[in-house]
């Protein structure tokens, strides 16, 4: 016996529950922004990954508010065609869960949430100084799914990380500093903490 699901005739909602809790566990981009005036903003993104090397892309799924309007954080990159994505540290996941929230447009989550914007080095957006790792990007292409959803690509051009990271000479970078934490289905998230090493057999 198995249970199968037939998703073509599955709600949006059913769809969701059973996608955001089979693939897993999802990476959390805590995307800062601004926007045309130059207002900070913050916001946490799980339908998120890399997808390429050459060019150094990033991908993000963001949903349109409920009434069809854009969440900021797509209002602010169309009109600025620039983001940073900051890794999210167990140490910044409380905080990162704060920008979660539905600020109105112009509030700086990051000052709700007690984070440290630090201006960026090529684009308009900030970093977190608290995250372990910053990639600046550029939007490199924008797909519209349906009516309600956008994947926003973004090109790498500049990236930080704080002291202990990276090891600058080998470009390692260190899983138990990074200490990323990833979303499962509903609220649950995990951490990176259990890990083994697997070499691909040589033929
Ligand atoms: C851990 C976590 C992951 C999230 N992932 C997404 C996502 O992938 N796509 C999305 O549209 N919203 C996602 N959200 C919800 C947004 O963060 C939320 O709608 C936020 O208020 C958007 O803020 P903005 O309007 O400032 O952009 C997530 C929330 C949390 C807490």
């Amino acid at each position: 016996m198995s249970i199968c699901f037939d998703f073509e005739t599955l709600s949006e909602r059913e769809r969701y529950k059973l996608m955001i809790g089979t693939v897993v566990p999802r990476p959390i981009a805590l995307v800062t922004t601004v926007d045309e005036h130059g207002r900070v903003n913050a916001a946490p993104f799980s339908f998120f990954n890399c997808l390429s090397a050459d060019p150094p892309i990033l991908a993000l799924g963001v949903e349109n508010n409920p009434d069809m309007s854009f969440k900021d954080t797509g209002h602010n990159i169309r009109m600025t065609e620039v983001f940073t994505v900051n890794i999210v540290s167990f140490a910044i996941a409380e905080a990162m869960h704060v920008c979660g929230s539905k600020y109105p447009r112009g509030v700086d989550e990051l000052k709700e949430a007690g984070l440290t914007a630090k201006p960026g080095v090529k684009v308009a957006s900030p970093y977190i100084a608290e995250a372990p790792a910053a990639f600046e990007c550029k939007r490199h292409v924008t797909l519209e799914l349906g009516k309600s959803r956008q994947i926003i690509m973004g090109e790498i051009v500049y990236a930080h990380y704080r002291d202990g990271v990276v090891d600058p000479e080998r470009l390692r970078v260190d899983p138990a500093q990074l200490d990323a934490i990833a979303r499962l289905g509903g609220d649950t998230c995990s951490t990176i903490r259990d890990r083994f090493e697997m070499l691909t057999p040589k033929l």
